[in-house]
């Protein structure tokens, strides 16, 4: 972040404590929740919230536990998680586990995996958490809505030996589309505009909830800063400033060595990173993780420093402990798949929906679709692809549209093939920008059916939505 960057950083943020009621928050507990013996349950319910910085009026949330982000679900690694979800929104719902390589039951995929469960009704789900790292959960029906009204939260799988850090911060990243008049968020879910073009972006961006995130630090101390883009639609491009430290996972997964943090990283909705960064900022400054876009740096979470937890920076980390790869052995033989994105304004919408379907593109626009893969709109009867169990797949991803995606795939996670066809590290959210094409492997090594859509959840109410099927 260059000092411009940082200035105008610090003004936003003197605008925002001028505009008054930023409460200093406690630090996180140290301890984590350890896995709970009965199913708690997990309510959906809607629920008047401050989300907006007080003098502003309360926001009406669709949160689990009726907070948004709902509460962080946490246990260690191989631990059940088990939760009652009960749903007292006014519409079905179900839970996704975004990024655990569950069991295809309990993936939450309303209209894939489960019947969406109406109001009034409850689920159970039951999973086991294969993976240590960073994971969240949100709605999996109409989540272009749901997510956007607030159901989301953190999924956090402790390694069963904590690294060595002094704290363990999530930073849940979102933008909301409100009214700052009335407070109420904006139902306004359909609109072509947004469908058609980058996904509904929102006005108000907060950090777990808050429009001003701090966290009070201590200098050299190490933090793990989880970082989770919640969003709908938008592309987080991020840096740091007093903080200095290492990339460790991407998507919950591990990274095999541990990489300098480069001075912006941008993540696409659906999409986290681990890093472990050490507090460099002297006592009385601020650290910063802010959020460039074109116009400017925002502070996106405040680190006040007091005094020096150490004289010196600690020595470099060891990596986190790997979570178990997959099996890519049969990669020189492996099935061969070509998933090619089309559609949306500006790109020849009408030709690219016409294409593969029997029906009409002005019928199917004017039910808000506008986009294709392979020429198919939206959910078929057929997956995109049928894999035996333990085959090895490489995917041609083709964006042929003028807008990022960020195409995600459950229950499997991918990596991305360099130019040399070097693997890149494992992922479960590929953010695509316009025209670039990638090449990306994946051990079909759990059976189900597993959605494969793109994380703007505009674009995945509009088409961009498909199956992959392992049997
Ligand atoms: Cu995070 Cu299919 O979703
Ligand atoms: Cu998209």
């Amino acid at each position: 972040i260059s000092e411009h960057q940082g200035k105008n950083m610090l003004s936003r943020r003197s605008f925002l404590w001028a505009s008054g009621g930023v409460a200093a928050i406690a630090a996180l507990p140290a301890t984590a929740i350890r896995a709970q013996t009965a199913a708690p349950e997990l309510v959906a319910r809607v629920n008047p919230v401050q989300l907006l910085p007080s003098g502003y009026p309360e926001t009406s949330v669709w949160g689990y536990g009726g907070q948004a982000p709902g509460a962080e679900i946490r246990v260690t690694q191989g631990a059940r998680i088990a939760r009652r979800f009960v749903n007292q929104l006014p519409q079905a719902s179900s839970v996704h586990w975004h990024g655990l390589r569950a069991e295809n039951a309990m993936d939450g995929v309303s209209g894939l995996t489960q019947d969406a469960v109406p109001p009034g009704e409850s689920f159970d789900y039951d999973l086991v958490a294969e993976d240590a790292g960073t994971f969240w959960y949100h709605s999996h029906n109409r989540s272009a809505e749901q997510v956007a009204r607030g159901l989301y939260g953190p999924l956090i799988v402790d390694e069963p030996t904590p690294p060595d850090v002094d704290r363990d911060v999530t930073l849940m990243l979102d933008d909301w589309r409100i009214d700052p008049e009335t407070g109420q968020i904006e139902d306004d879910f359909g609109a072509t505009h947004d469908l058609s073009h980058g996904g509904r972006l929102g006005n108000y961006i907060s950090t777990n909830g808050e429009a001003a995130y701090q966290l009070p630090v201590k200098r050299h101390e190490r933090l793990r800063l989880r970082i989770v883009n919640a969003a709908n639609a938008r592309l987080f491009t991020l840096g740091l400033q007093g903080l200095d430290g290492w990339l460790m996972a991407y998507d919950g997964m591990p990274i095999a060595t541990p990489e300098a943090i480069p001075e912006t990283f941008t993540l696409g909705p659906g999409q986290r990173v681990d890093l472990f960064v050490d507090v460099i900022a002297d006592a009385g400054q601020e650290a910063l993780l802010g959020r460039v876009d074109q116009r400017g740096g925002f502070v996106q979470a405040a680190f006040p420093v007091s005094g020096g937890a150490s004289v010196n920076r600690r020595p470099a980390p060891a990596p986190l402990p790997p979570n178990r790869a997959p099996d890519l052995a049969g990669l020189d033989e492996a099935a061969t798949l070509r998933l090619e994105m089309s559609g949306g304004a500006m790109g020849g919408m009408r030709d690219a929906i016409w294409k593969g379907s029997s029906r009409k593109a002005g019928d199917l626009m004017a039910e808000g679709q506008f986009w294709a893969f392979n020429g198919l709109v939206g959910m078929t009867d057929t997956p995109l692809a049928s894999l035996s169990l333990g085959q090895v797949a490489r995917m041609t991803v083709v964006n042929d549209t003028v807008f990022a995606h960020a195409m995600h795939l459950h229950g499997m996670h991918f990596r991305v093939l360099a130019e040399d066809g070097t693997p890149g590290p494992l992922r479960d959210t590929l953010l695509t920008m316009r025209g670039e094409t990638h090449e990306i492997v994946f051990a079909a090594d759990n059976p189900g059916r597993w959605a494969f859509h793109c994380h703007m959840l505009s674009h995945a109410a509009s088409g961009m939505m498909t199956w992959i099927e392992v049997t």
